[in-house]
C-alpha cells in the first residue's frame, strides 16, 4: 500500500482545499476591502503560525469570489519581500511589482506609464487610471519587516505608500512578526501616521474546532483514521498550532502507514515530533524578552506536576507572579505562545512546557548592570521581589503612547490649555507642544478636538470637560 501523507509542514499551504480555519480573519480582511475606502490590513503573528498560508488563501480567486470580490476586477499580487536586500531601492521594488502586475492587468493600464521615472506622482496617476477603468490592486506583502528595517526605505517611501492607499485605490495586506509600529528602523517613520492605515489582525493559535477540522479535513477520504484518544493526546502534546499539529499528524500518519502497533505508533510520533519541533521552540524562546521568559518559565513550572525533578518551586509564589503579569500574558497570547482558558492562561502545548522546564537550567539572564546570572536565580529574584515584579502589571497604553504622553493627552482632553498643561506638569510650553505633536502623530489626528475624542472613546479621561 502506498499512502501519500496528507499532512505537510515544510511549505505554506497553497491549495485552498487543504487550508483550514481562519474564517474570522479572512472575513475581516475582505470586509475592509469591500467597503468604499478599500482598506488595508496587517497580519501579525509569530513565525510558522500560518501567515504566508493565509496570504496565499486570500490570493485565491475562488476565495475572493466567495467573499464578494470579483477577481476580474480585483488583482491580488503576492510578493515575498524576503527578496529585498541591502541593494534594493524603492524604485527597484516598484519596477518589480509593476512587472508582476503586467501579467494580470489589462495592457492599456500600462500605456501611459513611464517606468524610467517612477516617482510618487507617476504611481498615483497609474493607480488612478486603473481605478477609472474599474480595476483595483491588492498587494500582499509577506514579511514586511524586510522593508521597514531596510535603511533604503525611508519616510518618503512610506508616505508615498500611505498616500496611494488612502487616495489612489491601492490596498495593502502585509504580514509581519511584530506589529508594524514596533518594527521600523527610524523614529521619524515610527511617529508618522503611516501605520494607522492598517488594522492589525492577529494570527494566533487555532481554536479547538479549527484544530480538529485540520485532522478531519486531511483524513476525509483516507482509509487511515486516528483514534479519539490519540487525537486528544496529539492535541495536548503538539497544541492547537497549525505548524506543530501538522508535524505531529504527519508522523502519526506515517506510523499508521508503516503498520506499527499501537504502542510503537505512539513512541514513533512523539519522538519524531520532538526532534522536529525543538528547534522552533528554541527560536520562540530566543525571540522572547526577559519578562516574557520569566512569565513563560513561571507558567511551565506552575503547570509541571509536583515531585518532578525540577527542584522545589513555591507554587503560590509562581501563581502570584502570574496574577501580576496580565500585560505580558496578553502579549504572549497574541504571539500564540500561551492560550487563554476561562480563568487563566496556559502554555500552548505539553511539549512546550516540557521544553521550557528542561531548558531552564542552561539559560542565563543578562543584568542591566552587565554580567549574567543563571536564569533560575533571576526567576527566584522575580518571585521574591515585589518591586521587580510590579512592573509586570503595567497595562498596555493605546496607540503606543508613552506614559508621559498619556498624561498630557488626559489633561488636554479634560479641557486644559497648553499653558495650563505645562504648569501642571512643570514642563516648558515647548515640551508640551512637542508631546502633543507626537500624540497627534500616534493617534493619526491633527486637532485637539480629534485627540480629545480619541481619549473619550478610549476612556482615558476621568473628568471629561463639562459642556
Ligand atoms: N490554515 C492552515 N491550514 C492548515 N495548515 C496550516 C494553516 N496555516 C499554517 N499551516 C501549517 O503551518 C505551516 C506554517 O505555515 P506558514 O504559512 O508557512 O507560517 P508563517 O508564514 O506564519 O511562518 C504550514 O507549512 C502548514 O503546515
Ligand atoms: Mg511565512
Amino acid at each position: 500500500m502506498n499512502h501519500s501523507n496528507p499532512f505537510t509542514y515544510g511549505n505554506p499551504i497553497t491549495d485552498a482545499a487543504r487550508f483550514v480555519g481562519r474564517a474570522r480573519q479572512i472575513e475581516q480582511v475582505f470586509s475592509r476591502l469591500r467597503n468604499v475606502e478599500f482598506e488595508s490590513s496587517s497580519l501579525v503573528g509569530e513565525r510558522r503560525v500560518g501567515k504566508t498560508s493565509l496570504l496565499y488563501h486570500l490570493a485565491d480567486a475562488a476565495v475572493q469570489r466567495a467573499h464578494g470580490l470579483d477577481p476580474a476586477r480585483y488583482h491580488f499580487l503576492y510578493v515575498d519581500l524576503a527578496l529585498v536586500d541591502a541593494t534594493t531601492t524603492p524604485a527597484r521594488l516598484w519596477q518589480y511589482l509593476l512587472g508582476r502586475l503586467e501579467t494580470s492587468l489589462p495592457a492599456r493600464a500600462f500605456e501611459e506609464l513611464d517606468r524610467t521615472a517612477l516617482d510618487n506622482f507617476a504611481l498615483a496617476e497609474f493607480f488612478d487610471r486603473l481605478g477609472a477603468q474599474g480595476q483595483y490592486v491588492v498587494l500582499l506583502l509577506d514579511e514586511f519587516e524586510n522593508v521597514t528595517r531596510n535603511a533604503n526605505f525611508g519616510p518618503d517611501f512610506f508616505y508615498g505608500l500611505r498616500s496611494l492607499a488612502i487616495h489612489h485605490k491601492l490596498a495593502l495586506l502585509t504580514s509581519s512578526r511584530r506589529e508594524l509600529i514596533e518594527l521600523t528602523h527610524s523614529d521619524e517613520i515610527r511617529s508618522s501616521p503611516f501605520f494607522n492605515i492598517f488594522a492589525n489582525i492577529n494570527v494566533r493559535l487555532f481554536s479547538p474546532d479549527e484544530a480538529r477540522a485540520l485532522i478531519a479535513n486531511a483524513l476525509a477520504d483516507d482509509e487511515i483514521a486516528f483514534s479519539a484518544s490519540e487525537t486528544d493526546a496529539l492535541l495536548d502534546y503538539a497544541g492547537a498550532h497549525p505548524y506543530f499539529m501538522q508535524v505531529a499528524c504527519h508522523f502519526l500518519y506515517a506510523a499508521y502507514a508503516q503498520r506499527h502497533s499501537d504502542a510503537a505508533r505512539e513512541m514513533f510520533w512523539r519522538g519524531e515530533f520532538r526532534k522536529q519541533a525543538a528547534p522552533h521552540l528554541a527560536e520562540y524562546w530566543r525571540h522572547s524578552d526577559d519578562k516574557e521568559k520569566i512569565v513563560l518559565a513561571a507558567l511551565a513550572l506552575a503547570e509541571t506536576p509536583r515531585g518532578a525533578a525540577q527542584g522545589e518551586w513555591d507554587l503560590s509564589a509562581l501563581r502570584a507572579l502570574l496574577a501580576r503579569s496580565e500585560r505580558v500574558l496578553a502579549h504572549l497570547d497574541k504571539r500564540g505562545l500561551v492560550r487563554r482558558l476561562q480563568e487563566r492562561y496556559a502554555l500552548f502545548s505539553a511539549f512546550w512546557r516540557e521544553w521550557i522546564v528542561n531548558a531552564l537550567p542552561e539559560q542565563t539572564f543578562e543584568l542591566d548592570t552587565g554580567g549574567t546570572i543563571p536564569f533560575v536565580q533571576a526567576l527566584q529574584t522575580a518571585l521574591a521581589q515585589s518591586e521587580l515584579t510590579e512592573s509586570f502589571a503595567e497595562t498596555e497604553l493605546p496607540a503606543g503612547l508613552s506614559p508621559r504622553e498619556l498624561e498630557v493627552l488626559q489633561l488636554v482632553a479634560s479641557g486644559l490649555s497648553d499653558a495650563q498643561v505645562a504648569r501642571k506638569l512643570v514642563l516648558s510650553p515647548r515640551t508640551v507642544s512637542t508631546h502633543l505633536q507626537s500624540i497627534y502623530n500616534k493617534l493619526g489626528v491633527n486637532s485637539r478636538v480629534a485627540a480629545t475624542r480619541f481619549a473619550l472613546e478610549h476612556r482615558l479621561v476621568k473628568n471629561p470637560p463639562k459642556k
